[in-house]
């Protein structure tokens, strides 16, 4: 078995595990993306959950606050809850400035036994800024990519896995047109591992296509159902390109 610390952080879906070389891994940076609905905070919550179950703790920024207790319940079923919600401690910063400030502080309060930090979601507090001040936009987008250096930075350093959410919209909501782009490009020059969520036909059934992992580019997907206890692999898999 290799060393604790190189240890990867499984999704505990067998299929996404697989083709994610084993999960999320230390020293890198991993970006999950997708509409509203499609599971990021649920497989985000899922990794924090399994993370705890090595015995690891997890800080949990949830600039969303959409991190829920209850749902965290239901993802930690199969486990002892007091102990799992115990090695997740949640920061929840209140708009771009405060989630900032918790990024430039990560490695003051990331102690060893620490693996993972999920960021869910990276760009909502930013997009509340640039919408408070469109005047500010070249330094808020500075600002946004400074926070990911960091975080990769961070990853590299501490040898930990970091994963950034982020919330793209329809190409139809208009206000959000011009800076989408912007955002995610700059989320995605920054990872190492990029994992985009789509829906289905199926409400319940999210794809999964890993766009990056490490060295390796390339279009390899599953699927996956969404369940009370949190993601599960889903069969059969339909082939399509
Ligand atoms: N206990 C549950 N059982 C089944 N589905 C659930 C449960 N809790 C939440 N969901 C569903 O999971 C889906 C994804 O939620 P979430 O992970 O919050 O998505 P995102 O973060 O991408 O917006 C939602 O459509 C929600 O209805
Ligand atoms: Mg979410």
């Amino acid at each position: 078995m290799p060393p604790a610390t190189f240890q990867n952080i499984p999704t505990g879906c067998a299929k996404l595990d697989e083709i994610l070389g084993g999960g999320f891994s230390p020293g890198e940076l991993s970006l999950i993306y997708g509409e509203a609905e499609t599971a990021k905070t649920t497989l985000a919550m899922q990794c924090a959950v399994n993370c705890a179950a090595m015995g690891f703790k997890t800080l949990f920024v949830d600039s969303d606050g959409t991190f829920s207790a209850r749902r965290l319940s239901q993802i930690a079923m199969y486990h002892d809850f007091d102990k799992i919600a115990e090695r997740i401690i949640l920061a929840k910063p209140k708009d771009f400035r405060e989630q900032a400030m918790v990024i430039n502080r990560l490695a003051d309060y990331l102690t060893k036994d620490f693996r993972l930090v999920v960021v869910d979601t990276l760009t909502s507090l930013y997009r509340a800024e640039l919408a408070e001040n469109p005047e500010r936009t070249f330094e808020i987008n500075r600002e946004l990519n400074r926070q990911m250096a960091w975080l990769a930075q961070t990853a590299r350093a501490g040898k930990l896995a970091v994963i950034v959410v982020s919330q793209v919209r329809s190409v139809l909501d208009e206000a959000i047109v011009s800076v989408e782009p912007v955002a995610t490009r700059v989320l995605k020059f920054w990872a190492d591992a990029i994992l985009a969520m789509k829906p289905t036909e199926n409400e319940e059934v999210i794809k999964v296509s890993i766009e990056k992992k490490g060295r390796a580019t390339g279009f390899v997907s599953c699927y996956l159902r969404i369940e009370e206890r949190g993601l599960v692999d889903y069969y059969p898999q339909k082939i399509e390109g």
